[in-house]
């Protein structure tokens, strides 16, 4: 399959609610190889198919460039249902490239989902793990990380906001 453009904040699709995937089919293996091509071009940790302007509720981290002993991984149909306590750390999103701002999410997540078999697991993250989940799941439901912002700090980058979303 192939690298895909990634959606650039801008565009309203980034604001749209993905759908449920009833079937793990041809299409969305395909999905699935794209999103890993165009994620391994673009070196993130995790990217979401509302992003290479598919709205199905699949995304993938892969967090092997920090952690050596981690694997991509495929969420299909997430749902989160546990989280920890929230702590303030700095984020990025590849549909925003250059703005990386802090802010506050779970420190832990528990998250059950499917794999590229069908199979339903859930999974347990801490660190950089939990907040790459709770963005990219944010991601299927039309939510992005400056939307946790304050009113002060969505101001001040209101202009490069602006900018981004003229060039998209
Ligand atoms: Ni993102």
């Amino acid at each position: 399959m192939a690298e895909r453009p990634i959606v650039i904040y801008g565009d309203p699709v980034l604001r749209e609610v993905s759908e449920e995937v009833d079937e793990i089919n041809q299409e969305i293996k395909d999905l699935v190889s794209d999103l890993t091509d165009t994620l391994k071009k673009a070196k993130g940790l995790g990217l979401s198919a509302v992003q290479i302007g598919v709205l199905k509720r699949v995304f993938i981290i892969d967090l092997s460039a920090v952690d050596i002993t981690e694997k991509l991984r495929v969420f299909i149909n997430p749902e989160i249902i546990e989280t920890g306590d929230p702590v303030e750390f700095e984020e990025g999103c590849l549909s925003f490239p250059g703005i990386y701002q802090k802010i506050e999410r779970p420190a832990r997540v528990k998250v059950r989902a499917k794999d590229l078999d069908g199979v339903t697991f859930t999974f347990e993250a801490n660190g950089v793990a939990a907040r790459a989940i709770l963005h990219e799941n944010d991601h299927l439901s039309g939510k992005l990380f400056i939307d946790y912002l304050s009113p002060m700090a969505r101001s001040m980058l209101k202009g490069r906001l602006r900018k981004l979303s003229k060039a998209s």
